[in-house]
């Protein structure tokens, strides 16, 4: 018999060349590239179960009940799942996240990565690795790169068929960290659905967008060859581009708080008396500390000595999304 139920874990990844800006909007077919290094220890675990006896698709956030737009975004991924599928029956999901949300890690990457996985196994298709990331991009673009394992590049591709993302190197080749500094757990005040909308009101988008193949073969080449020096170079780059195409949008989005910056200052000067760390940071003010497994306890504790730092969040390298 079969039980339309599945289960599925998927990590959340953190951005070294960033997804800013898309082309299609409602596909989330994004305006470049991007690569990034997924978290393992933080995941969110989701079930999918479709049931002939629901009305309406249901959804369940850590124990929260979630209507309007938040719900929409799922039924909208499991709308192409019944399709494929000929399944005509609503769906209950539940979902459970195991790290704090407004901590500067996004939760959706993990979230719509664990839905998209979870939601084909239970619908009975044996899509492969591609058409599953293909899926979680499109309810959340970042997403994509939660399907596949370790150092992840989503290809932007020409249209829906190939913009996905695939593993450029498993987590086992090199023994990075990402050590969060959450200087604000508040909401952030603009989503990045939205930011992602603005990005090319600014006139600095379309160079960012220009450079984006150099960056993407700059930072695709450190991984291949564990070069910290150039890695932490293109990222912080890359991170600092795409925060001046926020800041000088219509209208501006400042996600840095004065913490922000003094943490991004004292990066550098750790770099310099060679310490290896770098810093990147998403849509918000927290600030992700990239180092070596091996600096962890050192970039943890000098991070807590910085006025402003709340907390520490650690991650190392995580696998692919899986069936749980
Ligand atoms: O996937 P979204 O729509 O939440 O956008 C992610 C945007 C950034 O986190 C700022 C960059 C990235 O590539 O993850």
């Amino acid at each position: 018999m079969t039980r339309y139920t599945a289960t599925a874990l998927a990590h959340p990844n953190i951005a070294f060349i960033k997804y800013w800006g898309n082309r299609d909007a409602a596909l989330r077919l994004p305006v470049n590239g991007s690569i990034s290094m997924n978290l393992e220890g933080l995941f969110t675990r989701t079930t999918v179960s479709f049931q002939p006896s629901l009305a309406f698709d249901e959804l369940v956030i850590n124990g929260r009940e979630v209507t309007g737009p938040g719900l929409e975004r799922v039924s909208g991924i499991l709308e192409v799942v019944r399709q494929a599928a000929g399944i005509p029956f609503r769906a209950e999901v539940l979902s459970e996240t195991n790290f704090p949300t407004g901590a500067g890690i996004a939760s959706s990457a993990s979230a719509f990565a664990a839905l998209a996985l979870a939601a084909v196994k239970a619908a009975g298709l044996s899509w492969s690795e591609s058409a599953i990331s293909r899926l979680a991009r499109r309810g959340s673009g970042s997403a994509c790169r939660s399907i596949p394992g370790g150092f992840v590049e989503w290809q932007m591709g020409a249209g829906d068929d190939d913009s996905f993302a695939v593993s450029i190197a498993p987590p086992s080749h090199w023994d990075l960290a990402d050590c969060v500094a959450v200087v604000s757990s508040g909401h952030k005040a603009t989503g990045s659905t939205e930011g992602h909308a603005l990005a090319p009101t600014s006139p600095l988008q379309s160079a960012r967008v220009a450079d984006a193949p150099r960056r993407l073969e700059i930072c695709r080449r450190a991984i291949l060859e564990r070069d910290f020096g150039s890695l932490s170079a293109i990222i912080e780059l890359d991170s600092d581009m795409m925060h001046a195409v926020m800041m000088t949008g219509q209208p501006a989005l400042f996600y840095w708080k004065p913490a922000t910056l003094a943490v991004m200052e004292a990066v550098r000067a750790w770099r310099r008396d060679g310490l290896q760390a770098a810093y990147t940071v998403d849509a918000g003010p927290n600030v992700h500390v990239i180092c070596p497994q091996s600096e962890m306890d050192a970039v943890t504790t000098l991070l807590r000595e910085i006025p402003g730092v709340t907390q520490v969040l650690r991650a190392t390298v995580g696998g692919p999304a899986r069936l749980f």
